[in-house]
């Protein structure tokens, strides 16, 4: 069963300095893992329209929007938009839940966010999805390799780290999880879901051809 518990950098301003410190774990992690690199080959060749949900420092958009200059970037995350990052994106500032996804489909991304939600709130995630021509999902698997993975890092990161990625492992998804609290089978999706022996769990979702 998955377990949520608040993580702490959710709670914590912006440019607290172990806010800052524990963001700068999550990009080595994000490295270790390969998940920005998956994403970037999964995106396909020439998306009009890129959007990240939980889209944190913006730097896998950065990188999509400089591989993809002519697409339209859309970002929503709790977070101010970087300053220096993604001039040319559309950052919403918020809670998901209350906002309204973009109108155009293209390419959707979730990297380490679904895992924050409750399985009723990710329930509600549908109107979010169903515009979307592709969804890529990478979030953490919930399984025994993963927490000793993560224990094996404790000396390397910020004890905000520590705490946030045991929780986020917890709260994080088996096989077959996602697709059915998203519905998205329900939506006519095709899906791909693998997972890595580093912890992650991907979904490549494509809306099948009428
Ligand atoms: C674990 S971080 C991942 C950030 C980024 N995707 C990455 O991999 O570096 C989760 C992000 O989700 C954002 N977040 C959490 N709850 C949110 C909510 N209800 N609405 C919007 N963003 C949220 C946080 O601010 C944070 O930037």
């Amino acid at each position: 069963m998955r377990k949520l518990t608040p993580e702490l950098l959710d709670h914590l301003p912006h440019d607290d300095p172990g806010a800052v410190r524990s963001r700068r774990d999550l990009a080595r992690i994000n490295r270790f893992m390969g998940n920005n690199s998956w994403i970037i080959r999964s995106v396909g060749k020439s998306p009009s329209h890129i959007t990240e949900i939980g889209a944190g420092d913006g730097i896998l958009l950065s990188k999509l929007s400089k591989l993809h200059p002519g697409a339209q970037i859309n970002a929503y995350d709790l977070a101010p938009k970087p300053a220096d990052l993604l001039k040319k994106a559309n950052w919403h500032r918020g809670d998901i839940l209350t906002q309204t996804p973009p109108e155009q489909g293209g390419v959707l991304i979730a990297n380490l966010f679904l895992h924050h939600f409750t399985d009723e709130q990710l329930r509600v995630f549908t109107p979010w999805l169903q515009g979307f021509d592709t969804i890529l999902i990478n979030e953490p698997l919930r399984a025994k390799l993963p927490q000793l993975l993560a224990k094996a890092a404790l000396p390397f990161i910020h004890s905000i780290t520590r705490h946030d990625m045991r929780v986020s492992i917890e709260a994080g998804f088996i096989p077959g999880e996602i697709p059915l609290l998203l519905g998205l089978k329900d939506m006519g999706f095709e899906l791909q879901e693998t997972t890595t022996w580093s912890g992650s769990i991907r979904i490549i979702a494509k809306q099948s051809p009428i």
